[in-house]
């Protein structure tokens, strides 16, 4: 997407982008997780379902700019982030990507900093409207997850979903026990699907999609309607059974409804 006509980036829907528009941007996100998201979005479209978008850990703004291109007008986006790699600032990267695909500065807000250390309070300042949708990407120790993921839960929409990124990825085992240790203790949280990782391990880790038990199985449908091509069956996970897909041979149209009986 890079380098073609501006006036083409900036007709870019959040569906595009995601089917279409993440190699412009460095990170981490697999077309599997970027065919849930946007089923994800479509429903709270369809669905009339509103709110702040966040991402906790934006790095380069991969999964951010999709976010950013599916708020409506009244709806407020928001990134968290170190914004420090290495000794690299990268800031004004993710600004740079954002500005590429049409999105305006005023449509977004950063915060600079350890997603660590905001209290509730200080992230519901930060959001604003609570979240119809919250990734949570930032740092990956057990700690660090335990808190992203009770901040993200205590300022949701209704009908607003949260989805971990790196659950049960074999190279951040305590990102998966950061979440057992929140899922044990909420039982009005539930995990609703599970979307397996594809290719290189570098490229994107499995995501874990988590709602309200009232909105638990809205989701389950949209996503088992959205990617049935892809569905594994359910697991059993704490007190929840999410759907699991994989996505090992990319994202698989659906196979047609079965006929109807004496058809
Ligand atoms: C795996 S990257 C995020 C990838 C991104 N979500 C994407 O879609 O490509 C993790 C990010 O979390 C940020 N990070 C690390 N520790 C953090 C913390 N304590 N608070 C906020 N962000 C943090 C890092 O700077 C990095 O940009």
């Amino acid at each position: 997407m890079p380098g073609e006509d501006e006036e083409v980036l900036r007709a870019v829907t959040y569906q595009e982008y995601f089917a279409r528009g993440l190699a412009a941007v460095q990170g981490f996100i697999t077309p599997g997780a970027a065919a849930a998201v946007t089923a994800i979005l479509d429903l709270q479209a369809r669905a009339g379902i509103g709110g702040t978008l966040a991402e906790i850990g934006t790095f380069h703004g991969k999964t951010f700019v999709g976010l950013a291109l599916a708020a409506r007008r009244d709806e407020a986006v928001v990134g968290v982030d170190l914004f420090v790699h290495q000794g690299q600032d990268f800031e004004a990267t993710l600004r740079g990507h954002c500005s590429a695909f049409g999105i305006d500065e005023t449509r977004y807000r950063l915060h600079r900093g350890p997603s660590t250390g905001l209290a509730v309070s200080a992230w519901r300042r930060l959001l604003g409207t609570p979240a119809r949708f919250v990734h949570v990407d930032g740092e990956h120790g057990r700690g660090a997850v335990r808190h992203d993921l009770a901040l993200a839960a205590a300022h949701l929409a209704p009908g607003g979903v949260i989805l971990v990124d790196d659950v049960f990825h074999p190279w951040f085992p305590n990102v998966t026990a950061g979440v057992m240790d929140v899922l044990e203790g909420r039982v009005d949280l539930r995990a609703v699907a599970l979307l397996d990782r594809q290719g290189p391990l570098i490229a994107g880790g499995p995501k874990l999609l988590v709602t309200s038990a009232e909105d638990e199985a809205l989701y389950k449908e949209a996503l088992v309607a959205a990617l049935r091509g892809n569905l594994v069956g359910e697991a059993g996970f704490l007190t929840s059974r999410p759907a699991v897909f994989n996505f090992d041979e990319g994202v698989r149209p659906a196979p047609p409804a079965a006929p109807a009986p004496g058809a």
